[in-house]
């Protein structure tokens, strides 16, 4: 698609999520390990397990029939060495059904990535801000300064030279997110990176209205679901109560 379409990805955790999102024509999802704060209830993604990783994307493998089903490697399961890059992600394949695992790093990590498509598996890449070193990096605009603008260009050819067949590139200035596209030759997927990357990807829960109290500046909300389901429990609370429901038609007789 690159070059001649824009890549429009999102992330989806449940099987109902996922095919609603599939039907919707969305070409690629991932089972980020964003679902540590958008589900689970984590401060970070640092929490997530290898086991909730695959609880998670089974679901939507079984919801997919046409999208890619990308699964992010949790934090630690991948980092330890090239073998337990293998077996986890190998793992990961099996287990779920999935196509393909996002793993984080820059140059350090193409190695790792190179091991990994070598034995058949297909990896996504992620530079930029990369939120499972949250310790390290925080949580910053990542690339500013033409000292990290090269590095990340560095990052990027590496990556794709490494075998990975697409990129994530997270929270960067938006002119880098457009010279990192131009500098490779497999799809960059934007998060906060401008308007000039081959892709987007957003993280569902925030697009539909149902993330916390933390909105970074490059997320657009489509729609208010979380007011929405507030506002059915309020209605549904006050038919049990008034005993307006169950009426006659919901009701057995
Ligand atoms: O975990 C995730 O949802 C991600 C996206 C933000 C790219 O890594």
């Amino acid at each position: 698609m690159k070059g001649r379409e824009k890549i429009a990805c999102l992330t989806a955790y449940d099987y109902r999520t996922a095919k609603i999102l599939d039907d919707a024509g969305i070409p690629l999802l991932l089972v980020g390990d964003s679902v540590g704060t958008t589900l689970l209830g984590y401060d970070n993604t640092l929490p997530v397990t290898l086991d909730a990783m695959i609880h998670h994307a089974a679901a939507v493998v079984r919801g997919t029939q046409r999208a890619l089903v990308v699964v992010d490697m949790p934090f630690m399961t991948y980092q330890a060495s090239t073998e337990q890059a293998l077996r986890n992600c190998g793992r990961v394949l099996q287990d779920t059904g999935a196509q393909a695992v996002k793993i984080e790093g820059g140059a350090f990590r193409a190695p790792c990535i190179a091991a990994l498509v070598q034995n058949g598996i297909p990896v996504l890449g992620h530079i930029g801000l990369t939120p499972q070193s949250i310790q390290t990096l925080g949580m910053r605009v990542q690339g500013r300064g033409d000292e990290g603008a090269h590095q990340l260009i560095a990052d990027a050819k590496a990556v794709a030279d490494a075998g990975a067949f697409a990129l994530v590139v997270e929270t960067v200035p938006a002119a880098l997110g457009g010279q990192l596209s131009a500098a490779v030759n497999i799809p960059v997927i934007g998060i906060g990176a401008g308007a000039d990357c081959d892709g987007q990807i957003l993280v569902i829960n925030d697009v539909l209205g149902l993330s916390g109290d933390f909105h970074p500046k490059f997320v657009k909300r489509y729609v208010d679901v979380g007011a929405q389901i507030a506002t059915a429990a309020t209605a549904y609370k006050t038919d049990v109560e008034t005993g307006a429901f169950p009426a006659p038609n919901q009701s057995y007789e």
